[in-house]
């Protein structure tokens, strides 16, 4: 069944691993969204691999995997994923990596004005800096360059001069930097398009081709549901739709296509950057959780904000993702604590609400309602069956099913690709 694996919470949940196990059954694994903004850990045999960009199921060596045109990509940052997968003995070619001819390039004026935007704002939203946010900008007003444009040299020319002629002001009088020289980008970036051309095909095709030879495709989502442009916690967000709907639209895959919907969930909550976050800890349970979770960023290496499980946020993220089963990482990381909290709801002016509100400024002041559990205190790492779990480990599983209403499929117990336990 073709299927799509989303992060449910602020992302970080843990899907690298999830696709990384799921991928041995597909045969096609897509990104659909985000750019290197993302950060997806695979751990095998203590060989740790960091994706930002290229699909996790490129591990495995009879798998292709296409990049879809939702994504944003920037050749410098892939060409050296590419030179870094290879340097630890990744096979990656024109045969299993396809890039959509139809995704769009971020650019160096993208960098710098994720950056220089940040730094000038007074609310700030704490952007990974890749340029993401301003290249989906120039997509949606229409001047974006895309792959396809890139390797056409007079197209390139045209679009990159329409806009320098634009951004190069901006840059000279609003943040008073040196404007870019277009003769200067245009050489480093037709050098990109020589490189890129033979990885640029029409994906909607490769897809369409995959389905009418039963071929299984798996959906490898980056970031997660409330860092979704239209339903997360704007403005703090990322610039893409991070829901599993955004499969369809990102890769140009009919959405009746689409049978599974895999939500990864860690078992407590992080968030790296600004914005809203009820459960977040400042005490020394939350370092408990950032020391045994190591919890710092795999893209910028920030240390990722904690705290404990948010279920309101999750019972939403199960809903608009359609979420058919779970996945719930990092369970390990709570061996140790006495008691557990979890968040069943939020009192906001004195009322108790059991919804996800809308505006900023109530996510801002509604504390959490917790319920209380006790821990296992016991290792849980080295646990394969489900039936050997402890049974306040069970307990705490059970409770998280039964909110949402939706079963664990998948329950992964530490970071390395055998710590699974399949329900
Ligand atoms: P992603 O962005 O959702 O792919 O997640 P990241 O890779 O950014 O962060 C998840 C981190 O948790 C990585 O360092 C993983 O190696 C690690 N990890 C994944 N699953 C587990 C688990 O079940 N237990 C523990 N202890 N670590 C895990
Ligand atoms: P993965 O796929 C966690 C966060 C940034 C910032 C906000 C906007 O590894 O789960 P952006 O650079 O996208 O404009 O930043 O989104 N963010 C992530 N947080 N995991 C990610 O990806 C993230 N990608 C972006 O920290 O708050
Ligand atoms: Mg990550």
């Amino acid at each position: 069944m073709n299927t799509v694996v989303v992060g449910l919470q602020w992302g970080d949940e843990g899907k690298g691993k999830i696709i990384d196990f799921l991928s041995k059954e597909a045969d096609i694994i897509a990104r659909f969204q985000g750019g290197n903004n993302a950060g997806h850990t695979v751990i095998i045999d203590g060989k740790k691999f960091i994706f930002h960009l290229i699909p996790s199921g490129i591990l495995r060596p009879s798998k292709v995997c296409v990049i879809g045109s939702g994504a944003v990509i920037d050749p410098l940052v892939l060409f050296d994923e590419i030179k870094y997968l290879k340097g630890k003995g990744v096979r990656i070619g024109h045969n299993n990596l396809k890039i959509s001819l139809l995704s769009h390039i971020i650019m160096p004026y993208h960098k710098n004005l994720d950056a220089l935007r940040e730094k000038k704002r007074i609310q700030k939203i704490g952007t990974t800096r890749r340029g993401i946010g301003p290249c989906y900008v120039d997509k949606y007003s229409r001047c974006g360059i895309r792959v396809i444009d890139l390797i056409n040299p007079d197209i390139f020319r045209e679009k990159l001069e329409d806009n320098l002629r634009e951004k190069n002001p901006v840059f000279k009088n609003v943040y008073h930097i040196k404007p870019y020289s277009l003769k200067t980008i245009y050489n480093q970036y037709s050098k990109f398009a020589e490189t890129l051309e033979p990885y640029a095909v029409d994906t909607v095709e490769t897809l369409r081709k995959a389905v009418r030879l039963k071929k299984r495709i798996l959906f490898e989502g980056a970031q997660g549901a409330f860092l979704d442009v239209d339903f997360g916690t704007y403005p703090f967000v990322t610039s893409s739709n991070t829901v599993s709907s955004g499969a369809a639209v990102g890769t140009g895959f009919p959405f009746l296509k689409i049978g599974k919907v895999i939500g990864v969930a860690k078992a407590y909550t992080t968030r790296v950057g600004e914005g809203p976050f009820p459960t977040e800890l400042h005490c020394k349970d939350s370092e408990l959780l950032r020391g045994k979770g190591v919890e710092f960023g795999a893209t910028t290496g920030r240390p990722r904000r904690c705290g404990w499980l948010d279920l309101v946020l999750l019972k939403r993220s199960v809903t608009m993702n359609g979420v058919t089963s779970l996945a719930l990482t990092k369970i390990d990381v709570l061996d140790e604590f006495k008691e557990l909290k979890i968040c069943t709801g939020y009192k906001y002016k004195g009322r108790i609400f059991r919804n996800f509100p809308l505006s900023i400024k109530e996510w801002q002041k509604v504390k959490p309602v917790y319920k209380t559990v006790k821990g296992w205190n016991s290792p849980l790492r080295d646990i394969r069956g489900y039936k050997r779990l402890p049974a306040k480990a069970k307990d705490y599983i059970k409770l998280i099913e039964n909110f949402l209403e939706v079963k664990a499929e998948i329950i992964s117990v530490g970071s390395l690709r055998e710590a699974v336990i399949i329900k």
